[in-house]
């Protein structure tokens, strides 16, 4: 049975048992924060298993597109060396939202499995787990389906700490999650491994097929366990891992849809195709990650999702490196993809050209360092040594661009270790260092006596240019070489320098033989642009070409925030009054700071009403026009200019219809609808008679709106109120824990009072004095004070020391009967049991109260006061 067979299969079972049949989400996780990666078929439904979310079915089924790499569930060190671990992989699902649970879901899967018109598999070569407690579960197997009791293995928390077990499933950290059980598939005894839960459990004869999660609880983020609205199901099967056992294979490279890849993959490295061959089983599986990530909007890039696309690319490019493939090669693999798999992921068909583009790109990169890296490697490697150093591992990836989980790939498949605490020093240092020299860097003093740099990033995102000079440590030089950090300026630039509160561009400059890295963009004097930053690879010279290209995505952002600005500034002065002055700003990628004079607070109305004001002028959609003209002329229009800044005579004046008129050499937007949405996140002062607002816009507006959502949710969630009702819970919950705080004091006042009784069955008596000194538990100082006074009263010709310890500190409370305060005095009582537990105190001749540091001392110091009575009476 085909792969794509057996796809079909899975979801006309499911659709037949009324489930609807719903479309893979994206890998890329949509407003969910807490996901690298889509990586197993419930993520889109999260929030319809945590009741935020309804759907007009309550059973549905899927086949998702998933990647398990740097994330919570990472396989990504073992492809290749298994038999079933990819980056990349399929999973078919069922799903119940509060509709079916244990006794269907089971039921379910097991008709698909062995029933002879689904997939007929024998019944003998099927076993089970089940998660330790789940009684339930085990009955259903054993009862109603009939596995053998040795089939059935329960597996209890087998990871370290309450619920974390192969069988209690969790989406990440926190989310939904519960118990499961597995369905194995015994591959059989000619291949080495034992049954899950025994000591070979690790090998490849017994290999989960399916996982059913019975989904009961949401986790936050302290680990606590919270019941769902609904019990559910969840389940996941590999689809690669199934298909094997269908096409009686038994790993997942030998089923049909990875066999044309790694022919793919050796046709492409130029070595004879052979199932067995690791690296050209991590080629075939790291294609397929590349490409459904790239299809799905993520490129490779220095973080986070971008790195991980990046770390697994290199990967795959240093395997074929490894096989003998020097020149270009992962990008002609992607038609063969496309092949096996465009028809149920069109995305692929459509996205084809722009993935063969990306890897291509990502391969030209790595091509410039990867010989030279490897080079480095090897030597220091040579005379058999066992052990890679950290500062080699820390060069290969600061120079080279080897992400580490590559060297250690590298190591691993020679026997050798890394030294990773020294290569975390390493980089711990360079952290330093370049906390250090980007001051030093960010220097842009040096002595340069040649030409302007013409900007002509208004309208240019990328220019061809020439480098005038390189600046290394402050010192103009000839060359800068990879790794090294420095200054290059340029006859012409699309990079905007700092100024006018703007953040300076970033982007790339490539030559021929190299990229430098640009990381901000000031002005050395006058119209001398300085690009500061980094060479990541090759040697950039004086003379040479290059493409300056800015991160248009960054500046595009800055550009809205800084357009916000403006119009903020007008909003402020018509609802504020025109006292309002700009006292400062600063505009980057991610927000707008706007500081201004004015007297007071500005209330929660009046942000409201400027942002409301804002978003009005947004929507009105007026085009942003920058006219230059004579600084007199652009005030006499009207054009609001900043006291204390200097302006040139000819000066350049922007304008948002008539909303907004300003002097201005900031890269803006084209009209103000580009900015789509304006959200102010913060209101303050900064000093006397200065506040500050902060503001966000398009996509951080938008992503700012989600974060405060999501919170909403999951508190309404915690505390169990109804949508939209979260105040009036919060409310209740507040008058409950009042309640119960009275209803605590209450009780804590009869149980001292009772206390007081038992105690003073204890006092014992010395010339006619009742004395009692003993320990009570759980009072604090002001229980003891109640307690000495009642114990007093009942008592009374007496002495009392009570005692109490809480956190390794302790409270004593001493108490004399007023008859007797002319010879016993509390306040001296108190002091001679303080002393012996390292502390002291005082109080009045009737009741006195002290501390000490010394628990361990109690019983003795408690023991003597009968002594100390004794010796005054
Ligand atoms: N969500 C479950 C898993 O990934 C089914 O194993």
């Amino acid at each position: 049975m085909r792969t794509s067979e057996i796809r079909q299969k899975f979801l006309d079972f499911f659709a037949s048992k009324g489930h609807q049949v719903v479309a893979s989400s994206s890998l890329v996780p949509v407003g969910d924060q807490t996901l690298l990666f889509t990586n197993a078929g419930m993520n889109q439904f999260k929030d319809v298993f945590l009741g935020f979310d309804k759907r007009p079915y309550s059973r549905a089924t899927t086949s998702q597109k998933c990647v398990r790499a740097g994330g919570k569930h990472n396989d990504l060190e073992n492809v290749g060396y298994t038999a079933r671990h990819h980056t990349f992989f399929e999973m078919l699902g069922n799903f119940s939202f509060g509709d079916y649970f244990k006794q269907d879901a089971i039921r379910y899967a097991w008709e698909f499995l062995t029933a002879p018109q689904w997939l007929g598999l024998p019944k003998e070569k099927l076993m089970v787990t089940v998660y330790a407690s789940d009684d339930e579960a085990y009955d259903i197997w054993h009862k109603e389906i009939g596995i053998p009791a040795d089939k059935i293995v329960r597996i209890g928390d087998n990871k370290g700490a309450p619920y974390a077990s192969d069988n209690f499933w969790q989406m990440g950290d926190t989310g939904p999650c519960g118990p499961c059980t597995e369905i194995f598939y015994d591959h059989g005894d000619h291949i080495w491994g034992g049954p899950p839960g025994s000591a070979e459990e690790d090998g490849d004869r017994f290999i989960e097929i399916w996982n059913n999660v019975f989904m009961q609880f949401n986790r936050d983020e302290t680990g606590t366990l919270h019941p769902l609205p609904k019990p559910s199901v969840d389940t996941g099967m590999g689809l690669e891992r199934i298909s094997a056992v269908m096409q009686h294979v038994h790993a997942n490279y030998e089923i049909d849809l990875f066999v044309d890849l790694l022919k793919a993959a050796a046709r492409e490295t130029g070595v004879p195709y052979n199932q067995e061959t690791p690296s050209l089983k991590v080629i075939a599986d790291h294609i397929r990650a590349c490409s459904f990530l790239i299809a799905d909007g993520v490129l490779p890039s220095p973080d986070t999702r971008g790195y991980v696309l990046r770390r697994i690319i290199r990967r795959a490019i240093r395997h074929g490196y490894k096989l003998g493939q020097k020149g270009l090669f992962f990008h002609k693999l992607v038609p063969d993809l496309v092949l096996a798999m465009g028809d149920a992921y069109p995305e692929l068909k459509s996205g084809q050209d722009r993935i063969v583009a990306v890897l291509k790109a990502e391969e030209e990169l790595f091509a410039r360092t990867l010989d030279n890296g490897m080079a480095l490697l090897e030597g220091a490697l040579e005379g058999g040594k066992q052990q890679l150093d950290g500062k080699t591992a820390f060069k290969l990836n600061d120079t080279f661009g080897f992400p580490i989980d590559l060297t250690a790939d590298i190591c691993r498949e020679r026997g050798i270790e890394i030294d990773m605490a020294g290569y975390e020093a390493e980089l711990e240092a360079q952290r330093e260092r370049s906390r250090n020299s980007s001051q030093f860097t960010m220097n842009t003093q040096v002595a340069y006596e040649g030409a302007d740099t013409q900007f002509q990033g208004y309208s240019e995102s990328s220019v061809e240019a020439r480098v005038l000079a390189l600046y290394h440590e402050g010192q103009a030089v000839e060359t800068l070489e990879a790794g090294e950090e420095g200054m290059v300026v340029l006859d012409s630039t699309a990079f905007y320098a700092e100024g006018g509160g703007q953040v300076g561009d970033v982007g790339q400059l490539d030559s021929q033989a190299a990229r430098f890295e640009v990381i901000d963009t000031r002005k050395i004097k006058g119209a001398v642009f300085g690009h500061l930053g980094r060479l990541s690879g090759g040697t950039l010279r004086l003379g040479d070409s290059v493409t300056a290209r800015i991160d248009r995505d960054k500046r595009q952002a800055t550009a809205r925030n800084h357009s916000a600005t403006h119009l903020l500034h007008s909003a402020l002065r018509k609802v504020l009054g025109e006292h309002v002055a700009q006292k400062g700003s600063l505009v980057n990628s991610e927000r707008t700071r706007f500081d201004f004079a004015h007297g007071q607070p500005v209330t929660a109305d009046e942000l409201s009403r400027i942002e409301a004001l804002v978003n009005q002028e947004i929507m009105r959609n007026h085009p942003v026009s920058a006219a230059h003209m004579h600084y007199d002329q652009a005030i006499a229009s009207g054009a609001m200019a900043l006291f204390g800044e200097k302006y040139g005579d000819e000066v350049r004046v922007l304008k948002m219809g008539d909303f907004s008129t300003e002097l201005c050499g900031g890269t803006h937007v084209e009209r103000t609808g580009d900015i789509g949405f304006f959200k102010i996140v913060a209101e303050g002062g900064v000093a006397a008679g200065i506040r500050r607002v902060e503001a966000v816009t398009g996509e951080g507006a938008l992503a700012y709106v989600h974060q405060m959502e999501r919170e909403i949710k999951t508190a309404t969630a915690l505390v169990q109120a109804q949508p939209g009702d979260l105040v009036g819970k919060l409310e209740k919950i507040q008058d409950q824990v009042k309640t119960l705080e009275k209803e605590l004091a209450r009780l804590k006042a009869k149980q001292a009072a009772s206390e007081g009784d038992r105690l003073g069955e204890q006092a014992v008596e010395i010339g006619g004095v009742k004395v009692l000194a003993v320990q009570v538990e759980g009072a604090d100082a002001n229980a003891l004070r109640e307690m000495i006074d009642k114990l007093k009263s009942k008592l009374g010709r007496s002495a009392v020391v009570l005692a109490a310890v809480a956190d390794g500190k302790v409270s004593l409370a001493a108490g004399v009967s007023a008859d007797l305060t002319g010879t016993l005095k509390a306040g001296e009582l108190v002091n001679a049991v303080a002393q012996q537990v390292g502390g002291k105190g005082g109080g009045r001749p009737d009741m006195a109260m002290a501390g000490g540091t010394n628990p361990a001392a109690l019983p003795a110091a408690l023991q003597s006061v009968a002594d100390w009575v004794r010796a005054k009476l």
